[in-house]
């Protein structure tokens, strides 16, 4: 089954879009998902903020450090999971991406999904946890709820995360945040005596 998207695709890249005006204006470039196409665990974040814009990759500003080392205190690499956004392109002033420009690029994310095929979907945050979910979500207290939804033509399960920044202002959210990655490690099938190694290399 095909999804329908704007713009270009080659695989489950983005090479070129238009759709959402306002985001074509803040953008300097398309930031894709990043890591393994066929990855178990895919975490699913809101859209890229400036250092994720200058670098085009997902998370690797502030709160991608704090995802990292969530992920390295559980013996999983960065590089053994797909990391995404619901929109791919840059908000102005890193604003939260209108109803319109997260419905653009949905399919986007359908192609993603479906061809990484994840036993997991973890949502980090507000905004992917409504989106994906369609509904409105209180993300602190539905945190480690696990829900099917369909993103495209595929139903996947659906972890609900509070998002790592959320740590940065409350400390209270460290043990939410950190409660739920357990949950996704041992969802995901991720075997305890992984060493925070990638066990997949560059790529
Ligand atoms: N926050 C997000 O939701 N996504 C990123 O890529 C970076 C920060």
């Amino acid at each position: 089954m095909s999804e329908s998207y704007p713009g270009e695709m080659d695989g489950i890249e983005v090479t070129a879009c238009t759709a959402c005006p306002e985001l074509c204006e803040s953008r300097s470039r398309i930031v894709n998902g990043t890591g393994p196409t066929d990855a178990d665990l895919v975490f699913v974040g809101e859209g890229p903020g400036a250092q994720e814009d200058e670098q085009g990759e997902p998370f690797v500003g502030r709160s991608g450090g704090v995802l990292d080392e969530a992920l390295r205190d559980r013996g999983v690499a960065r590089g053994d999971v797909r990391i995404t956004n619901c929109v791919r392109c840059r908000p102005p002033e890193n604003r939260d991406p209108k109803r319109g420009e997260l419905a653009n690029c949905k399919g986007h994310l359908a192609v993603e999904l479906r061809e990484t095929d994840p036993d997991l979907v973890v949502t980090l945050g507000k905004v992917p946890s409504e989106h994906l979910l369609e509904r409105s979500v209180a993300v602190t207290k539905e945190a480690g709820d696990v829900h099917d939804a369909r993103v495209g033509e595929e139903q996947y399960r659906v972890l609900v995360c509070v998002h790592p920044a959320a740590t940065l202002y409350d400390r209270s959210q460290e043990s939410t945040l950190a409660e739920t990655l357990d949950e996704a490690v041992a969802l995901a099938g991720f075997d305890d005596s992984a060493d925070g190694q990638s066990r997949l290399g560059d790529y």
